[in-house]
C-alpha cells in the first residue's frame, strides 16, 4: 500500500536549489538561495518555494522551522546495491575478486524473503538518514528481493527504482537464471511494480561478463517493449574487466558496443562507473541520450580508477551524469561524503569540483540523468515534496568552522568536506517527515 500523503506541510528554513547547470553556466546564475525561505506542500507536491511570509502559511498547515540549516531537494542515489548493505566495508580486493569474496555469497541469502525484507528496511533507513529520497538499486537474481525493496519503498512513499539482477554465466549456479527465465521474471516484476505510486523498474543485466549474448538480447528486447522502464548495468569500471569483456565479445568494437548491439543503450539507460572509456564511447553515450553514474567512494575503495567528470559534463558535449553510492563497494550512504570523494577524484586529475557543481550533481543533475528533472531535484511548485535538511551545527568543528565561512559557496564546501549523515537533521518524502534525527522513534 502506498504511504498516505501528508495533506499540508510548511517548512521555514534557508532554501538551496539549482535552476541551471553550474558545469555549463555561471554558477551564480544557476543557484537559487533564499536565506529566510518557506516551502509549502500539499498532497506530496510543492505548492510554494520562496521567501518566508507568515501570511502565506495556511492555518491548517503544520509549520516546521529549521535555523542554522539548509534545506535542499532530497538527494538522489542513482547506483546502489541494497542487497550489499551487509558487506559494506569488506576490504582488501579489487573488483572481480571482491565480487567473488563478498558479493556472491551474500546475494545468495536473498532467496529468503524475510532476510530480503530485513535488509530492505535497514537500507532505506540508512538512505533516509543520509538525506536520500530517490534510489535506483540493483536487487539480486531472486524476484522476492525486488518485491521486498519495492514494498518498503512504497510503505515509505519514496520515489525508487530497481530491478532483478540478470546473470547466466560466470557466477555461482544459485545466482544464475537463463535468458528466458530472466526475461519472464523481469516482465512479471515490471507488470507488478512499474508505475505503481512513485516506483519504476530498471531492467538489470549485472554487467557484460555475467550475461551471455542471448541474455543481453533478451534484456534489450524487454527494455524496448516496456514503456518507460529503465536499464541499468556496469560499464568499464576496471581495466581487468575491460580486458575480460574484450575476450568474451571479440566482435564488438568496445565495451559500450556490447550493450549497444543488444539494444541496451538509449534514454533511461544508466551505466555505472564508466571510467575507462574511449572518446568514441563518450560520444556514443551522449548521442544515445544515455546516462553515466559517478560512484567515487567505490572507485577509490576498489582502486578502480578516476572518473572523468570534466569530460562527462563538458560544456557543449555533456553526457547526462548522476551520482551514486554504489553500496556495498561504496563506503558511505551519505551524498556529502560521496561528494567529498568526488572532489578528491577530480583533484587527482588536476581539476576542481566547485561546491555548487557538487550540490547540483547530487540533486538536479542526477534528476536530469534520470529524465526526471520536471519532478525531482528542485524546490519549485509542482515538484515532489522531497527534502533534506542539513544542520550547520551538527558538531562543534562544523559549527565553529562555519563561523569563518563568508560565502554560501564556502559553507557548502565545508559541509561536503566535514559533513556526513549526522548532518541530516530531517528528511521529507512526498511531504511527510520520514527521518527525524533528534526524535528517531517519532
Ligand atoms: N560490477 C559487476 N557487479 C558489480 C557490483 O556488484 N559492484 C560493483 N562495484 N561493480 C560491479
Ligand atoms: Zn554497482
Amino acid at each position: 500500500m502506498p504511504a498516505p500523503r501528508a495533506t499540508r506541510l510548511a517548512i521555514r528554513a534557508p532554501l538551496l536549489s539549482y535552476g541551471g547547470n553550474p558545469f555549463e553556466a555561471d554558477p551564480a546564475a544557476c543557484v537559487r538561495y533564499e536565506s529566510d525561505g518557506l516551502v509549502l506542500a500539499a498532497d506530496g507536491r510543492i505548492t510554494y518555494a520562496g521567501p518566508f511570509a507568515a501570511a502565506l502559511v495556511p492555518v491548517e498547515a503544520e509549520l516546521h522551522e529549521y535555523r542554522d540549516a539548509v534545506l535542499t531537494p532530497g538527494f538522489i542515489d542513482a547506483h546502489v546495491h541494497y542487497a550489499q548493505t551487509p558487506v559494506i566495508g569488506g576490504c582488501g580486493k579489487q573488483l572481480l575478486e571482491w565480487l567473488e569474496t563478498y558479493v556472491f555469497p551474500i546475494e545468495q541469502r536473498y532467496e529468503n524473503v524475510e532476510f530480503s525484507r530485513e535488509i530492505a528496511r535497514l537500507f532505506f533507513a540508512q538512505e533516509l538518514a543520509a538525506g536520500v529520497t530517490t534510489t535506483v538499486s540493483y536487487c539480486t537474481v531472486h524476484p522476492a528481493s525486488v518485491d521486498a525493496y519495492f514494498e518498503e519503498a512504497a510503505r515509505l512513499g519514496l520515489r525508487a527504482g530497481a530491478g532483478k539482477v540478470l546473470m547466466d554465466r560466470n557466477a555461482p549456479a544459485t545466482l544464475c537464471d537463463t535468458a528466458q527465465r530472466g526475461y519472464d521474471e523481469s516482465k512479471r516484476l515490471i507488470a507488478r511494480w512499474h508505475g505503481y505510486d512513485r516506483l519504476f523498474y530498471a531492467v538489470t543485466p549485472r554487467f557484460a561478463p555475467t550475461s551471455t549474448p542471448a541474455q543481453l538480447e533478451a534484456a534489450g528486447a524487454l527494455f524496448a517493449e516496456s514503456n518507460g522502464v529503465y536499464m541499468q548495468t556496469h560499464l568499464a569500471e576496471t581495466r581487468a574487466e575491460v580486458e575480460w569483456v574484450r575476450a568474451l565479445f571479440p566482435h564488438s568494437e568496445d565495451y559500450l558496443d556490447v550493450y549497444d548491439r543488444a539494444g541496451l543503450l538509449g534514454p533511461r539507460s544508466l551505466f555505472g562507473h564508466a571510467i575507462h572509456l574511449s572518446p568514441r564511447q563518450w560520444d556514443r553515450l551522449r548521442q544515445g541520450g544515455a546516462a553515466v553514474v559517478h560512484c567515487p567512494t567505490s572507485n577509490l575503495f576498489l582502486g578502480s580508477g578516476l572518473f572523468d567528470l570534466r569530460r562527462a559534463l563538458s560544456a557543449g558535449n555533456p553526457v547526462r551524469t548522476a551520482l551514486g553510492s554504489d553500496i556495498g563497494a561504496g563506503t558511505s550512504f551519505s551524498p556529502l561524503v560521496t561528494l567529498n570523494e568526488a572532489y578528491k577524484v577530480a583533484a587527482l586529475r588536476g581539476e576542481t569540483l566547485a561546491a555548487h557543481a557538487a550540490f547540483y550533481l547530487a540533486t538536479l543533475g542526477s534528476a536530469r540523468a534520470l529524465y526526471m528533472e520536471d519532478r525531482i531535484g528542485r524546490l519549485a511548485p509542482g515538484y515532489d515534496a522531497d527534502f533534506a535538511v542539513l544542520d550547520l551545527t551538527a558538531n562543534v568543528l562544523l559549527r565553529e568552522r562555519l563561523r569563518f565561512a563568508d560565502s554560501l559557496e564556502e559553507t557548502l564546501y565545508v559541509l561536503m568536506m566535514l559533513g556526513d549523515q549526522s548532518c541530516i537533521r530531517a528528511t521529507y518524502a512526498a511531504g511527510r517527515l520520514v527521518h527525524d534525527r533528534d526524535n528517531p522513534g517519532a
